[in-house]
């Protein structure tokens, strides 16, 4: 194989490295399916929990088969006390994103399936991280401003549960359903930056925690999972409705980058928008957060109008998350907590039909050369 005139596909644009089965993203139509069920559907009539299943196993559960899998999950909420006095000694001000990396990296040092690739094993991996995740994240919410952690509940849902992980008590029930909404848009979107990380790594037949924990790095950039924190950064930096329309315009007039907005995949709309805007405006509704949907309405019209560039998900559940009352760097953690549920499919997936993921890149360094002497080198 030779180097010249070969085309780079710089960002992979454009590229189909592998097939398959776990998600469907349709630009054409703006659409999305996990196993063939159209993510629409799956918020309105489905838990989160139910989509997770769905997602590791290709089918809907049945009653008993979600009653087990939920009993199965919540057995393995709490974290061993080692790991929660880790938690505790993370540097105060660590990112939330940050420490969610190194807590997961942990987990993977007391697994005792850790070195064990098999299908089973990391079904039984993935289970425990969807579990674990969400408790390490609100152990490190509590802990890095002095207050104790709050033991996982057996008797709650997944959303439920997190939310008094986190705040002592359940909210109400719009609360939980907007975040369980959130969780469903957010489990899963092909081969996106974070999944394709955790496939590379799963490619290597290196084990499940490293890639959820390569996932989790990737997932952290702005141009992807940390869209979500920086959104809501630039909402609060404008501040009111009335200044929206200036701030847009001057940041588009130096071809500024403006967060929650594009996508590499979907270029006439992000399909997952629409619900996650139906439960932001009820979110605000529910809190009287009504001048942060109008400061962002007063972006999405001048996006639309100056650049033709939609929102991605990240626009409306930025401000969801601040309107439930999450502090904003705990915005992708969040985000963390559900798509672990898709990179395990993906890894499990790429585990059963592996092939190393070794691409080729086209050299444009020095031509070959001798090594100088060290006297020669002045
Ligand atoms: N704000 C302003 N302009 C944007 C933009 C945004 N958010 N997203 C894309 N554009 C512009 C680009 O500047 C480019 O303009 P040009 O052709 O004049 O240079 C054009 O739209 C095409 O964008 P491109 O950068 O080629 O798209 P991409 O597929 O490489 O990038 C993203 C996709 C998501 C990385 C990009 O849209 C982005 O950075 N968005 C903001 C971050 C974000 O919300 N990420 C979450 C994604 S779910």
């Amino acid at each position: 194989m030779t180097e010249t005139n070969q085309q780079i596909h710089k960002g992979l644009d454009g590229v189909y490295v592998d097939t398959t089965a776990v998600s469907k993203v349709m630009p054409e139509t703006n659409s999305l399916t996990y196993r063939g069920y159209p993510v629409q559907e799956l918020c309105e009539n489905c838990s989160f929990e139910e989509v997770a299943y769905l997602l590791w196993n290709g089918e809907l559960p049945s009653r008993k088969q979600l009653a087990a899998f939920q009993k199965a999950e919540r057995a393995e909420r709490k974290l061993s006390p080692r790991l929660l006095r880790v938690i505790k000694e993370f540097p105060k001000k660590a990112h939330p994103m940050d420490t969610i990396r190194t807590a997961v990296s942990f987990m993977g040092l007391e697994d005792a399936d850790t070195a064990d690739n098999s299908e089973a094993a990391n079904r039984r991996k993935a289970l425990r991280l969807l579990a674990k995740i969400p408790t390490a994240v609100a152990a490190n919410f509590r802990m890095r401003s002095g207050k104790r952690p709050i033991a996982p509940r057996a008797d709650l849902s997944f959303s439920e549960n997190f939310f008094r992980m986190c705040f002592g008590k359940v909210p109400a029930k719009e609360v939980v359903k907007a975040f369980d909404v959130s969780l469903i848009l957010y489990a899963e979107h092909s081969f996106n930056a974070s999944t394709f990380t955790s496939r590379v790594i799963a490619s290597t037949l290196a084990d499940i925690h490293g890639a959820t924990v390569g996932g989790i790095a990737a997932l952290k950039g702005p141009l992807h999972g940390g869209a979500n924190e920086a959104v809501m950064h630039m909402l609060k930096e404008i501040g009111t409705p009335a200044r929206a329309k200036g701030w847009i315009d001057g940041k588009l007039e130096h071809r500024a980058l403006v967060m929650g907005f594009g996508h590499r995949v979907y270029k006439w709309g992000d399909s997952r928008v629409p619900t996650m805007t139906k439960y932001m405006n009820a979110m605000a509704d529910f809190t009287g957060g009504h001048k942060w949907v109008e400061i962002a309405n007063v972006l999405a019209g001048e996006m639309m109008a100056k650049k033709n560039i939609h929102p991605n998900l990240d626009f409306p559940a930025g401000p969801a998350y601040y309107m439930m009352g999450f502090p904003i760097d705990f915005f992708t953690p969040i985000f963390v907590m559900s798509r672990t549920t898709g990179w395990s499919a993906h890894v499990i997936e790429q585990h059963n039909a592996n092939k190393l993921i070794r691409p080729l890149s086209v050299y444009t360094g020095s031509a070959e050369r001798r090594v100088p002497a060290m006297k020669a080198r002045g």
